[in-house]
């Protein structure tokens, strides 16, 4: 059983969104409420892993196992770095987070003033690491890296062209035009290389962990 594989193993799993700041007060963050994330870094660790949860900015409760050791990385750069540092000693990775896309180009020291010429005000912004696609790359045969799509339309072929371009072992699909922010349920389609997508039924995202976590177990053994 997972138990039995899981023991042990060390998993890492980031949630909710990330931050990035503008100034020292503000930031662009998103609704992403990490409880995907954190329910599978539960369950995890009740299957007995070691499980490193890096978590941005999250309204869920943060989980207080103490066999899962809490990360704050809060821009996609600084969870980059991080995973960068502890993927090559873990067995497995989920990206749950909800990685921003662009970063404001230039971070202003203090606080930016009300322009007072002008009633507009432009913030460049630069694309950030795409932080699955380049941990996937560094991946051996013995790890296991499960990536996110977050889709409005055409989900699952947007999904599959994930899977391909960012190399995860595995994807986990929704559809966000169905209001899944902050929502205590999901309704997910796996993909993978090898198989058939598997259409799971809606039901709670504890249920959505528990099923991951399964996959990710028998993933392990082979
Ligand atoms: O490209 P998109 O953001 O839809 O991909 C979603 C998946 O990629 C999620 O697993 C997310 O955590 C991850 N991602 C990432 N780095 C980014 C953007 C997304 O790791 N810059």
């Amino acid at each position: 059983n997972k138990e039995d594989i899981l023991k042990g193993k060390k998993i890492i799993v980031t949630a909710g969104g990330t931050i990035e700041a503008i100034d020292p007060v503000r930031y662009i963050g998103n609704r992403s409420s990490g409880k995907m994330g954190i329910a599978i870094a539960q369950e995890a660790a009740k299957c007995g892993a070691e499980v490193s949860l890096l978590v941005g900015n999250i309204t869920a409760a943060l989980p207080t196992d103490p066999h899962i050791k809490i990360y704050q990385t809060k821009s996609a750069r600084e969870m980059l770095a991080k995973l960068q540092e502890i993927f090559p000693q873990n067995d497995g990775l989920v990206m749950a987070a909800a990685v921003a896309d662009y970063h404001p180009k230039e971070y202003v020291d203090h606080k930016i003033k009300k322009n007072q010429a002008s009633d507009n005000l432009t913030i460049e912004l630069e694309e950030n690491p795409d932080i699955l696609k380049t941990i996937a790359q560094t991946k051996r045969s013995d790890q296991i890296v499960v990536g996110f799509a977050a889709e409005t339309n055409d989900l699952l072929e947007n999904a599959h062209r994930k899977l391909e371009k960012k190399h995860a072992d595995f994807i986990v699909a929704n559809d966000v035009s169905k209001n899944v922010f902050g929502s205590d349920e999901d309704q997910v389609t796996i993909l993978s290389k090898n198989r058939e997508n598997d259409v799971w039924p809606l039901m709670t995202k504890k249920k959505v962990a528990e099923k991951i976590v399964q996959l990710i177990a028998d993933h392990l053994t082979k």
